[in-house]
């Protein structure tokens, strides 16, 4: 069985694939011909999910997926959220939106935060939606050079380093991501 994966990020498909039952093959959007970019309106991770997927379902028919992360703390009301790609501005860098994310939370004791990822899937024009998520807090400086986006101000808890000091299978380990991912994949050997 075919499952579409209505992203354009080539890493995410391999780690897809590697994990995936063998009767279910991840391909993506692109491999489908679509090589655009699908707006993000929503106002939740959940509707960005969502949105993605029916884009892509109403396109081709045919099964697929869509997942949207971020980073939400709790003294910024769930912020950056939703915005968490471009929080600092619409060409901004990783450095530009952890320099805000310091700024804001100058002075601030409650350092409480949380990534995670939502993936909706689209199965014989079935809904299902699955969620991870990782608790952590947002220290006051960038430490490590690993990882990606905040990894280097989010220290997980149980933790003593943060994501951008843990190596790629380590954080692999406890990322949302791999967690929400690890619930599709569950779900998708019971089908
Ligand atoms: P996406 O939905 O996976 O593309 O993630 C959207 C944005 O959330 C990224 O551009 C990052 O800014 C942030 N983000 C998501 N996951 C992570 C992570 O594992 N580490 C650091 N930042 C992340």
């Amino acid at each position: 069985m075919e499952l579409i994966f209505a992203s354009g990020n080539a890493h995410k498909i391999k780690e897809l694939n590697d994990k995936s039952p063998g009767h279910i093959q991840v391909i993506s959007m692109r491999e489908k011909g679509f090589e655009g970019e699908i707006a993000e309106p929503g106002e939740t991770l959940e509707e960005n999910a969502r949105i993605k997927a029916d884009f892509i379902y109403d396109l081709f028919g045919e099964n697929v997926f869509a997942d949207d992360s971020g980073l939400e703390i709790e003294a910024l009301d769930g912020a950056p959220g939703v915005f968490s790609a471009r929080y600092a501005g619409p060409d901004c860098s990783f450095e530009d939106n952890n320099k805000k994310v310091l700024i804001e939370l100058a002075g601030e004791e409650n350092r409480r935060a949380h990534f995670r990822t939502v993936i909706h899937l689209i199965l014989n024009g079935e809904h299902f939606s699955f969620e991870g998520a990782v608790n952590g807090t947002i220290i006051a400086q960038l430490k490590g050079t690993e990882g990606f986006g905040y990894d280097p101000i989010f220290l997980p808890e149980g933790h003593d380093r943060t994501f951008a000091e843990m190596s790629l299978a380590e954080k692999n380990s406890i990322s949302h991501r791999a967690q929400a991912v690890e619930k599709l994949i569950h779900f998708l050997h019971s089908r």
